[in-house]
């Protein structure tokens, strides 16, 4: 094995955490870039649980296989499915193997890991630890990388912004531009192979759960460099966030798992206290209309359902768009124990006890389905990918690879909750060994004998851009621009969509993006320049929003997360397909094409979640947008 070969791994998350991991051990170095402290990395807000089958769970009478096919129905067919596959066979070991590095999973009396319901499935398969789940397999992940720092096998680059993948003359990544944002020094580092764990795009929308890094700048920045960018239009509102002036909190769907109900009174614009109104004039809505699932219903048909009391129905509390999200009933001990993360931050950001009191909650955006187009090797009978495979989630630019939320595998068109952080840990740990093929392999030049020009051009061509920005005397405020960009993109392409906001809010973006070409900063100094930084990100976040727009524009049915009134039903004849985009130079735009979804394992079938037909509300209701509620929530 070539010993003088390394990896960078860009992300500090569970992914990339995960994926150094497994290359490091494979004697490779790597050099793991993370634009805040890995620990600040934004799988530490994750809440409520990580899906495995376990021995418990599959008393009752669940398997891989069931945890297989409900991710696939829960992404409405849209996924590959080999991948997820191999994915729900592995989750039983990744647990066990998060087990042993200590992580403080909740225990039964019995001394078994607990488990909890989660949306998207009957059975209790979700482990956690309390509610702090993705901050406690960070921390785990942490320790384990230091180990191979001790070691000398990883460099950690904490406060370092990816800016630009590094291509060779025969169109092989071979390194990275990154820029120390603390410095601002520019430089390139080579490397065998790439791997971008860089997280979702929520920051395109404005206010949303992610953390402020979540800008999806990364992926844009391959994107026009070449990588083809999948299934854009589909992105994930949560049902229950707690709306703040600057961000939305997420609530965890763990709240509901372990017995929290939503609800809304009765009567429009009650102006009761939640506990002065009685159990019959309250309509628990989901429980109604999905009595199967009840409050455990999957993320999108949740969301559109609060819309729906919210916004038609004008039933949401005091009139306006937020329903009750009920724990009251449930005892505090059972609370504290189970819940005690979340319980602290509803304390903290909304000033009162959610153990006494229902929660206001309304939904908000969550997730980036979509993300980096990847390959894998399937088995021959598509029981799974190959393991080891050179091409293990490798985007379509030699060398360079997506892992986590940044890669659009695994979830189709809705994600189902408690899944990411497993992807996550998959993606490093199995796709990772494919890492360690590729570098192995002698196919291609070692980035250590590569002309240094290669590198220097890359440099001069970030350099360049931020000279323009710094000198640039425009009026254009960038913030100012971000914030439109959000409203803009929540409005037209989040919960409700339809072809005439679509149109407007791709006009809208291309005159954003017009505008970005205007700016002026208020900090120009080279030390620590976070408006620099930012207005860097913003127009590479323009250019990514135009993908997940034009997305939503062609895609004209409605499937998982992406609802269109005006074409209501799904329709796999002509959209069981992916959406692949890839940047033209030349005009500045995405091309768009569709690509076939491997669908041989589970046929699909119609996805109802047990719905229970009620007096139709008609369809016209729906086709009022209530998206603008995000935007001033
Ligand atoms: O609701 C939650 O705890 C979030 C989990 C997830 O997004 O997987």
């Amino acid at each position: 094995m070539p010993q003088n070969r390394r990896v960078i791994v860009v992300g500090g998350g569970l992914a990339g955490l995960a994926a150094s991991l497994r290359v490091a051990e494979a004697g490779f170095v790597v050099d793991l870039f993370s634009l805040v402290p890995v620990k600040r990395s934004h799988s530490v807000c994750a809440q409520g649980g990580i899906n495995a089958c376990n021995e418990v769970a599959r008393q009752q009478g669940y398997s891989e296989y069931e945890h297989f096919d409900e991710t696939i129905y829960g992404g409405d067919f849209l996924a590959h499915q080999p991948p997820v596959y191999e994915m729900a066979h592995w989750a039983p070991r990744i647990i066990d193997l998060l087990d042993r590095m200590g992580v403080p999973f909740n225990r039964t009396a019995e001394g078994q890991r607990d488990l909890r319901l989660f949306g998207g499935s009957l059975y209790k398969r979700t482990h956690f630890a309390g509610a702090t789940t993705g901050q406690q397999l960070l921390y785990a992940l942490d320790e384990q990388v230091r180990r191979w720092e001790t070691e000398d096998k990883v460099n950690k680059y904490e406060y370092w912004e990816f800016l630009a993948p590094v291509i060779d003359n025969n169109g092989s990544c071979k390194g990275i531009v990154a820029q120390d944002v603390r410095t601002m020094q520019i430089r390139a580092f080579r490397a065998d192979a790439v791997v971008m764990c860089t997280g979702g795009c929520g920051m395109i929308f404005g206010k949303s759960t992610n953390s402020v890094m979540c800008t999806g700048a990364a992926a844009s920045r391959c994107y026009q460099a070449g990588a083809w960018y999948a299934n854009g239009e589909f992105i994930q509102v949560h049902p229950t966030a707690i709306p703040g002036a600057d961000k939305l909190r997420l609530m965890s769907e763990s709240a509901r798992g372990e017995g929290g109900r939503l609800w809304v009174p009765r009567t429009k614009a009650d102006k009761r206290k939640p506990g002065d109104i009685p159990e019959a004039e309250r309509l628990y809505f989901l429980e109604e209309k999905y009595p199967k699932y009840g409050n455990i219903v999957p993320r999108d048909i949740a969301t559109r359902e609060i819309f729906d009391i919210c916004v038609n129905q004008g039933l949401g509390v005091g009139g306006g768009n937020m329903v009750y999200l009920d724990l009251t009933h449930m005892g505090r001990e059972y609370l504290e124990m189970k819940l005690g993360g979340i319980l602290e931050i509803y304390r903290k950001f909304a000033g009162e006890d959610p153990i006494e009191v229902p929660m206001k909650i309304f939904p908000g955006v969550h997730y980036t389905m979509g993300g980096l187009w990847t390959q894998y090797t399937p088995k021959d009978d598509l029981h799974g990918i190959e393991s080891g495979a050179p091409n293990s989630m490798m985007t379509n630019i030699n060398g360079l690879f997506a892992f986590g939320e940044v890669n659009y595998q695994y979830h189709g068109a809705n994600r189902l909750g408690a899944n990411a952080l497993l992807s996550c840990i998959f993606d490093g740990l199995f796709c990772g060994a494919g890492v360690n093929s590729y570098v192995s392999s002698h196919l291609y030049e070692s980035a250590t004998d590569l002309d240094q020009r290669i590198f220097d051009e890359p440099v001069a061509i970030e350099q360049a851009k931020i000279d323009r920005l710094v000198s640039a005397s425009g009026d254009e405020n960038p913030y100012q621009i971000g914030i439109e960009l959000g409203v803009v993109m929540t409005k037209g392409n989040t919960v409700v969509k339809s072809a005439v906001p679509l149109e407007e809010a791709l006009n809208n973006v291309q005159s954003l993006q017009e505008r970005y070409t205007n700016l002026g900063l208020a900090d120009t100094a080279m030390w620590t320049n976070q408006n620099l930084a930012y207005a860097r990100a913003l127009g590479d976040m323009l250019k990514l929003a135009e993908v997940l727009v034009q997305g939503s524009i062609n895609r004209k049915e409605s499937r998982g997360a992406h609802y269109r009134t005006d074409y209501p039903k799904r329709n796999d004849d002509d959209y069981l397909k992916t959406t692949v985009a890839s940047f033209d130079i030349d005009s500045q735009r995405p091309q768009m094409r569709f690509e076939a979804v491997e669908i041989g394992l589970v046929p699909p079938r119609e996805r109802t979640y047990g719905m229970v037909q009620q007096e139709n509300k008609g369809e016209d209701q729906k086709a009022s947008n209530p998206n603008a509620a995000t935007a001033t929530s």
